[in-house]
């Protein structure tokens, strides 16, 4: 059933600019940031998942297995009220280590007959002492309803007039200037929107950003500090071959799993023809890929890969579909645009729903039932 969001505030929203939309969003979110009151009340109301949906994944508890995408809030003005909402956890950035404005505008355009989104916005970002200064803001924010148990994480890019052969610097620049204040880091060689970044897919560049990565953080960490994670996130449009190659790299990389995936250059399949809209497609017509490759990589990687699953996310079916295949997370960025501010808090009472009929104690426990039920069904059929 549409909302009030979806019936009456998107289609009006659908006649602005696409982006300028968004700031004010953001802008919105950023100014009730600021009251802890106000966030409080929100959190009240919004962000109580069910604690049956808390896991713990990298080290960290997760309130929700549902999480914001990087790209939402790149300057890290909302954590609060993102929180707020009821997400699971934060991906702020992407982040570049010098401030820089990303693609001329328009850059963000909606298909709303794909429940799709174009972007192609090139990182602007504030950067990343920029971003810090926030993040530090937030941080006696932490223990605060609307963030508890709720992981941050940063998403790191390069600069736009920084040399492939040197993005390693940019990422590790930008790894040390956010290491205090994320719980773990992602670092995104897959927008389509930066000339030339997804060659870091490639096995060469990989390893050395991985080495790179590796050595600063260890710097960072100290003797007695603790490692924080490196996720990578990936392209969805790499084919077998390479796919194969950044994983044989990655393996041997400091990666504690990888995000899965990116914005698609690809535009077959969608109802909307607009070929002359530049960059990354978001949104619906990313799910069916998005599972399968989740599904193929829980195969492929060894056990204790995390796996973060994002792209095409609506609604808790699509949440518990990519848990099932094997995501230890899902995130989700164009379903929050088309669906509202609602969003997470309606998954989560969805998925709430579906684990406590399952008759489970935890969302863990009820994925377990359900993969042995799959897989006595698989047996009974073959047999
Ligand atoms: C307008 C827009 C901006 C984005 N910016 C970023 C970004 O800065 N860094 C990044 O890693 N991904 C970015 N993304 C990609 C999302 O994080 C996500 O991977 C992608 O949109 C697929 O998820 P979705 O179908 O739920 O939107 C952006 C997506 C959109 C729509």
């Amino acid at each position: 059933m549409p909302n009030i969001y979806q019936r009456l505030l998107f289609p009006l929203a659908a006649r602005l600019d696409a982006e300028r939309v968004h700031d004010l969003t953001v802008a919105f979110l950023a100014q009730l940031s600021r009251s802890p009151a106000a966030c409080a009340l929100l959190a009240r109301l919004l962000a109580r998942p069910a604690p049956s949906l808390a896991v713990e994944r990298l080290g960290l508890r997760f309130r929700s297995p549902l999480g914001l995408a990087a790209g939402f809030d790149k300057n890290a003005v909302a954590v609060p009220a993102l929180g707020a909402l009821g997400f699971g956890h934060l991906e702020v950035g992407t982040v570049t280590p010098r401030p820089q404005p990303g693609n001329p505008r328009p850059r963000v355009f909606r298909l709303p007959a794909d429940e799709a989104l174009v972007n192609a916005m090139g990182f602007p970002s504030r950067g990343a002492a920029a971003v810090a200064a926030n993040l530090r803001r937030w941080q006696p924010r932490r223990t605060g309803s609307e963030l508890v148990h709720v992981p941050l994480a940063a998403n790191l890019g390069k600069n736009k007039d920084t040399p492939l052969a040197r993005a390693w610097e940019d990422y590790a620049s930008g790894l040390a200037a956010l290491y205090p204040y994320a719980d773990y880091f992602v670092v995104n060689i897959s927008s389509p929107n930066t000339a030339g970044l997804r060659d870091l897919h490639a096995a060469a560049l990989l390893e050395e950003l991985g080495a790179a990565l590796a050595e600063r953080r260890a710097a960072l960490a100290g003797p007695a500090g603790r490692v924080k994670p490196l996720l990578l996130k990936l392209s969805p449009d790499l084919t077998p071959q390479q796919r194969a190659s950044t994983l044989a790299a990655a393996r041997e990389g400091p990666w504690a799993g990888l995000v899965v995936g990116n914005t698609t250059v690809r535009r077959a399949g969608l109802h909307t023809s607009r070929p002359d809209l530049p960059g990354g497609v978001s949104g619906r017509p990313l799910f069916a890929r998005t599972l399968t490759w989740i599904a193929e990589l829980r195969r492929e990687l060894p056990p204790g890969w995390m796996l973060i699953a994002v792209g095409g996310v609506f609604d808790a079916d699509g949440v518990w579909q990519l848990l099932l295949a094997g995501a230890d997370l899902v995130q989700a960025y164009t379903g929050f645009v088309y669906r509202g501010p609602l969003f997470a808090a309606r998954v989560n009472a969805d998925l709430a729903e579906r684990v406590a009929a399952l008759g489970a104690p935890s969302l863990d426990a009820a994925l377990r039932e359900a993969r042995a039920v799959a897989g006595a069904r698989a047996l009974v059929a073959v047999s």
